[in-house]
């Protein structure tokens, strides 16, 4: 059985394929403007915090449960607990989440597309009217989601991990070159200050919260992303680092994305914390004043294009390969279904940036507009919920002890490293996400 289904072809391709998944709109989009919002400097050193005390140990916590199953995130629960587990039901939270998040995030990865052409195809509008007209942003939209099913469809090694190999770093190089362009600028380095001179006194527990969840999205945690991705690997391959590769490079990426936006924010005199509309705002406005400016705007675009192909391609996976091996369906009838049903699950969001005046202005739980809503109730509730959920089975329910031979395999690490592991695991993550799920639900309002 194993045989039949799909292998990474190395350990690079998994690197660069959860890489990939990791790297995304989350870093190059979400990561600057929440920085910008929340004070620069003082937001990114929480955030490293973040990444390398709660999320790096519970990244391990995901790729060991794939590895050991070789299953989606309901099988592998499935595989550890029975099939009439209510475990199963954190697995499957994870599915329906995949859904939710792909539904909108798609949307603005359509946005990203039309932008690599907006200079040439509609240099009046602004970023409003652009994404606001239906006849845009649906097209777009659907599009991303073809995109994302034929990668798919390709299957695990010739599809995933082909795309990631040649486009990972084809965005370093790409994102390099904007930031130097950046640097270069006049005026830039008060950018720099703002995101490497940190200043704590603006720091509140919310600041704390935001930045763990913005790590969260960003290394495609809390919905079983990293438990296909790791379903995928052999039992020779070494979790700890991979694990520990992958969430490197997705956070070199995110804060090279601040050096790319911060110098040339401030070297225009805008505002760093403009909000979500950051990069599609303030950004083309930038391009459009420097020299070769249409060129530096598709570059950019082309590039946030890509991250986020290798990160849709994830979200349409961990569903795929529910529907793969608990479902039996084929991989193409799964991921054209998949692709379908996200489609129309998104249409709200797609008509949400302007089309619609009443999905436009919707508010619920403090947000506003439907795609708003999308974000925060799957990018967020739902992903702290799943890695609650997830790292509690994995530390309390399937136990450190018979995860830490799990993780073992293929790696040096040591008795201790795993008790190590198991008191992040049992202890620090679980209850550092209760809390900040007490703070989604305005516990500390
Ligand atoms: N990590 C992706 C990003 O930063 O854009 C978003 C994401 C992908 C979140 C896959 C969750 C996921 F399972």
């Amino acid at each position: 059985m194993e045989q039949a289904r799909g292998q990474w072809g190395s350990s690079v391709g998994f690197i660069l394929a959860a890489a990939g998944s990791a790297i995304g709109l989350g870093n190059i989009w979400r990561f600057p403007y929440v920085t910008g919002e929340n004070g620069g400097a003082a937001f990114l050193i929480l955030y490293l915090l973040c990444v390398i005390l709660i999320c790096l140990p519970y990244l391990f916590a995901e790729l060991v449960l794939g590895r050991h199953s070789h299953k989606n995130p309901v099988g592998a629960i499935e595989a550890i607990r029975g099939k009439g587990s209510p475990w199963v039901w954190a697995g499957a939270l994870g599915v329906i989440t995949g859904v939710g998040i792909l539904s909108y995030y798609a949307v603005i990865a359509g946005w990203t597309v039309g932008f690599i052409f907006k200079d040439f195809i509609a240099p009046h509008l602004d970023f409003a009217g652009f994404t606001g007209n239906p006849l845009v942003s649906i097209p777009l939209f659907a599009l991303f989601i073809v995109l994302t099913v034929g990668v798919v469809l390709g299957g695990v090694e010739s599809g995933i991990e082909r795309t990631a190999k040649v486009l990972m770093p084809v965005l370093l190089v790409l994102m390099l070159l904007v930031i130097i362009r950046g640097l270069t600028l006049p005026g830039a380095k008060a950018g720099l200050e703002f995101y490497l001179k940190p200043d704590f006194s603006q720091v509140t527990s919310k600041t704390v919260l935001t930045a763990l969840g913005q790590a969260f999205f960003s290394l495609s945690l809390g919905m079983g992303a990293m438990i296909t991705y790791g379903s995928y690997l052999p039992k020779t391959a070494n979790l700890r680092t991979s694990g520990a590769f992958v969430a490197f490079f997705d956070t070199l990426i995110a804060v090279m994305a601040g050096f790319m936006i911060f110098p040339a924010v401030f070297a225009m005199g805008a505002r760093p914390d403009a909000g979500p509309s950051l990069v599609f705002v303030v950004l083309p406005q930038v391009f459009a004043s420097m020299p070769m400016g249409h060129l530096v705007s598709m570059v950019f675009f082309i590039l946030l294009t890509i991250a986020a192909l290798t990160s849709t391609v994830s979200l349409l996976e961990v569903v795929v390969a529910y529907f793969v091996d608990e479902r039996l369906w084929s991989r193409k009838k799964s991921a054209w279904t998949v692709g379908v049903v996200t489609f129309v699950v998104g249409l709200p969001s797609a008509l949400s940036a302007g089309a619609s005046g009443s999905l436009t202005h919707m508010t619920f739980l403090g947000k506003e507009g439907f795609l708003g809503i999308m974000d925060y109730l799957w990018g967020n509730i739902s992903l702290a919920l799943g890695a609650l959920l997830l790292s509690i089975f994995v530390g309390w329910v399937w136990g450190v002890k018979q995860a830490g031979e799990e993780l073992k395999l293929g790696s040096t690490i040591t008795d201790s490293g795993v008790r190590l592991w198991g008191i992040f695991i049992r202890y620090i993550a679980p209850v550092v996400i209760f809390i900040v799920l007490l703070d989604v639900f305005g516990v500390f309002d």
